[in-house]
């Protein structure tokens, strides 16, 4: 699959990527993280969060006592779309038709690593996964379950480097621990119940 999404042409965005970033991990992890499209660095490298957002993502698994090494991370869309800023290239937000002609790897993803909780990080992949009206903002850190799989939405890491100041980026940071201590105790639990 990680092969044949480098010629994808189910929409428009492979003509300014380098290439698909295609999720990695484990196969048979029992968590599955989503975000919302490769950034500049996974683009360049091919590896889905290892930029600032990456990071960032990999202080607050250790902080929640997830290994990175026993998740598997992807996004809801595998190619990079953004738009040229000077010397820089700066995300675009994918369009719902981008993120539809996406959703076949994702789903190929679901059904080949059958993990028993998907976290949505960010309004993109929380929207794509759980419906459209979904609100973050009010239903962060819960479990809600859906055809057999749970779900815990988050915000996206790189909204947390975006907070104006150390106090704000302190306190969301706090936050976004919790929610994926929330999903340490799901894998925990399903652990114990097995
Ligand atoms: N942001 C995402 O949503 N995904 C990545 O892989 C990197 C940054």
């Amino acid at each position: 699959m990680r092969e044949a999404a480098q010629h994808c042409r189910g929409c428009d965005l492979w003509k300014n990527a380098t290439q698909a970033v295609f999720g990695e991990g484990k196969p048979g992890a029992e968590v599955m993280l989503v975000g919302e499209q490769p950034g500049d660095q996974e683009d360049l490298q091919g590896r889905p969060f290892v930029g600032p957002a990456g990071k960032l993502l990999d202080r607050a698994l250790e902080a929640a006592g997830i290994d990175r090494d026993d998740v598997y991370v992807t996004n809801v869309v595998k190619h990079f779309k953004w738009e040229p800023r000077g010397k820089r290239r700066i995300h675009k937000k994918p369009s719902a038709m981008e993120i539809a002609a996406c959703r076949p790897w994702f789903d190929e993803e679901v059904r080949v690593v059958k993990p028993s909780v998907i976290v949505c990080m960010g309004a993109t992949a929380a929207q794509a996964l759980l419906g459209r009206n979904f609100k973050v903002t009010q239903e962060r850190g819960k479990v809600i379950s859906r055809e057999g799989i749970r779900f815990v939405a988050t915000v996206h890491p790189s909204s947390i480097l975006r907070a104006p100041d150390d106090q704000t980026r302190h306190a969301e940071m706090a936050h976004f621990i919790e929610d994926l201590r929330v999903v340490a105790g799901q894998i925990s639990g399903h652990r114990k119940a097995a």
